[in-house]
């Protein structure tokens, strides 16, 4: 299966656009998710992405929207990364993406921010792994839908751009990070 036939928001052209970046990723190198839901992004993310490994972060509680609360979203992640071949390639954790992030010890080499996406949240997760990125950090729903995510990734001033035809925003890293060693 092809993370096309799994639910989520993703347009395809954001799908072929998060497999292309993972296949930019350098060989061994570590791509991190935050928010996979049933996982279209992570799927993408892990079918580009052969060879690299990738870490996903969700609590799994949705948010306030009714169509995000559902009791068995786990149990579909899993069974969507199996069927589309990735089961064994992707870790999974399940926690608060702060709080997993204020404990994270490793240089990531593509970041995918897809959480919450009220502007006091996004404005967290930036500051929170930012500094653990060493490669990219790419923003889903940056869009006028989504103002608190436009309002927090610019006052960032990651000096980042949107993609285009997607509401994709990247920002490049090329500078050190408190983990790398080189
Ligand atoms: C928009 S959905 C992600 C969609 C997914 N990337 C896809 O392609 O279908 C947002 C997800 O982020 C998770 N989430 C929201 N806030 C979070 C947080 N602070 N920490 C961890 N996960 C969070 C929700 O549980 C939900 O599954």
């Amino acid at each position: 299966m092809r993370w096309q036939e799994i639910d989520g928001w993703l347009t395809v052209e954001e799908g072929w656009t998060l497999e292309h970046l993972a296949k930019m990723v350098p060989p061994g190198g570590l791509i991190v998710e935050v928010g996979c839901w049933k996982g279209r992004s992570t799927a993408a993310l892990a079918q580009g992405g052969e060879g690299k490994r990738l870490t996903t972060i969700d609590h799994f509680r949705g948010d306030d929207e009714a169509h995000f609360a559902n009791p068995s979203l786990r149990l579909t992640l899993d069974d969507n990364l199996v069927r589309c071949g990735v089961g064994d390639r992707v870790d999974v954790i399940e926690g608060e993406s702060v709080e997993v992030a204020a404990g994270w010890h490793e240089p990531v080499d593509l970041l995918f921010l897809d959480g919450s996406h009220d502007y006091d949240s996004v404005k967290a997760d930036v500051a929170a792994w930012w500094p653990h990125v060493r490669g990219a950090m790419v923003f889903h729903d940056y869009c006028p839908e989504w103002p608190g995510v436009v309002k927090a990734v610019d006052e960032a001033g990651l000096g980042g751009c949107v993609i285009p035809d997607t509401s994709l925003y990247i920002a490049y890293k090329e500078t050190t990070c408190p983990e790398r060693d080189d």
